[in-house]
């Protein structure tokens, strides 16, 4: 039985050219049998026929490369696993010509996420992880890997002699997950930092970054030093919110085989469909990320001298304790900001119910400007003082900025922040 793939499609990433024609050409037609269809098809099929019984032992043995049943693999997922390969990798690839980049694509972010960690940690090992992560990371961590005797423990990924302390303190680590910028307060920790750091003090450590809200067309852990990027593809790099799917990038082979067993044995692979439709968004991305960004920060600034707003959190306000960080990192300063209402929470949730234009609802990265009030929303469920130890105040307010006229955004906000 197959128990690798082969994604290292060199010939499809287009190195030489820049993201926007990556993102649209790169891993097109790759797996595909030849036709002549412009756009690739969607191989809406669980299973796939062997011409013979020699053939289909050929593909069983693995001596023969070529799909066999969608949960091991499928051409339309195969396109989405090398456009990201070029995307994500094709410039660690430029710097480093025999690196093979390998992408998974998953059912979801978490998918992406747990299947990475189940291939990266076994039992007696520990995992450090970022003190702000996504809640579901956050309870796979101390509800899922906990039962199989995975220890984690937190540390502020944006402190650096907290990272190296933590390193040294848990010699049983294998891994170290961080996002950046985090959710909700965009805190940026350093990549080529961190990266550093662990590979001067215990090598065995495997950096992980979740790329959900930079996307790589801001920011690119593999080029900085991390050995492993993770994606929600439900937020910025599918971009319509049709999808929930998720994504893993490396440059190491043994890490890549590891994630594959647990996806063909434990499940999670993605449909063809939503692969289809994340590689329709992603042609896309570098378009939608720049005017997400000019959005943002027009916002950002507006907000700022709003008389109601107490505080701004947006790494590219110049007053930002990041904006060195983030300037240095990543290529813009993306398109979601939080900001701090001066009415605390009756204010929040009355501009939830005014506002115009902005849809109410979480998740984000969607061409749809959305917002949130998280302390009636998702960190409702958070002890009130854990949760404003945590910075998320009764006021705050999160904008995942969309791709609309700016001037209309604005003038919404404006409308509904005069109500309060
Ligand atoms: C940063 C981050 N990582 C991972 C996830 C999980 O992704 P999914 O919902 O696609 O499973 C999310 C979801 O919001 C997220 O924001």
């Amino acid at each position: 039985m197959e128990d690798s793939k082969n994604n290292d499609y060199s010939e499809k990433f287009y190195l030489d050219c820049g993201m926007s024609t990556r993102a649209i050409h790169a891993g097109e037609h790759v797996g595909q049998f030849p036709v002549s269809s412009h756009t690739n098809p969607i191989y809406q099929t669980s299973t796939f026929v062997f011409k013979n019984a020699d053939e289909g032992a050929r593909l069983f043995s693995g001596e023969d490369k070529g799909y066999i049943y969608t949960r091991l693999g499928n051409p339309t997922v195969t396109l989405l696993e090398a456009k990201i390969n070029s995307l994500e990798g094709g410039d660690f690839k430029k710097a480093n010509p025999d690196a093979r980049i390998s992408t998974l694509a998953f059912s979801s972010g978490m998918s992406a996420i747990a299947s990475t960690l189940l291939g990266l940690l076994s039992q007696g090992d520990t995992l450090i992880m970022g003190n702000v992560v996504y809640g579901a990371t956050e309870h796979l961590a101390s509800n899922v890997l906990k039962k199989f005797n995975i220890k984690s423990v937190e540390v502020d990924t944006s402190d650096l002699r907290a990272v190296e302390r933590a390193i040294i303190e848990n010699p049983t680590a294998k891994a170290i997950l961080f996002e950046t910028p985090t959710n909700p307060l965009l805190v940026v920790s350093d990549i080529k930092k961190i990266s550093n750091i662990v590979k001067n003090v215990n090598p065995k450590i495997k950096v992980v970054v979740d790329n959900t809200f930079a996307t790589p067309y801001l920011q690119r852990p593999l080029e900085l030093g991390a050995d492993i990027v993770v994606h929600s593809t439900t937020k910025y790099i599918c971009g319509h919110g049709t999808v929930v799917g998720g994504l893993m990038t490396t440059y190491h082979d043994d890490v890549k085989n590891a994630v594959y067993m647990i996806i063909k044995d434990v499940g999670g692979s993605p449909s063809p469909f939503d692969s289809w439709l994340v590689n329709l968004g992603l042609k896309t991305l570098p378009l939608r990320m720049e005017k997400h960004c000019s959005n943002a920060s027009k916002i950002a600034n507006y907000l700022n001298e709003h008389p109601k707003v107490e505080k701004v959190y947006y790494p590219g306000l110049k007053n930002n304790p990041y904006y060195d960080l983030a300037k240095k990192q990543m290529k813009d300063f993306g398109g979601m900001i939080s900001f701090e209402l001066k009415g605390g929470f009756e204010s929040g949730k009355k501009l939830m119910d005014n506002i115009e234009i902005f849809t109410l609802a979480v998740s984000l990265g969607a061409v749809d400007s959305l917002i949130q009030h998280p302390s009636s929303m998702t960190h409702a469920c958070v002890p009130k003082d854990k949760r404003i130890k945590g910075g998320i105040t009764d006021g705050l307010v999160r904008v995942s900025v969309g791709i609309e006229d700016v001037d209309d955004l604005i003038t919404s906000l404006d409308k509904g922040l005069s109500l309060l």
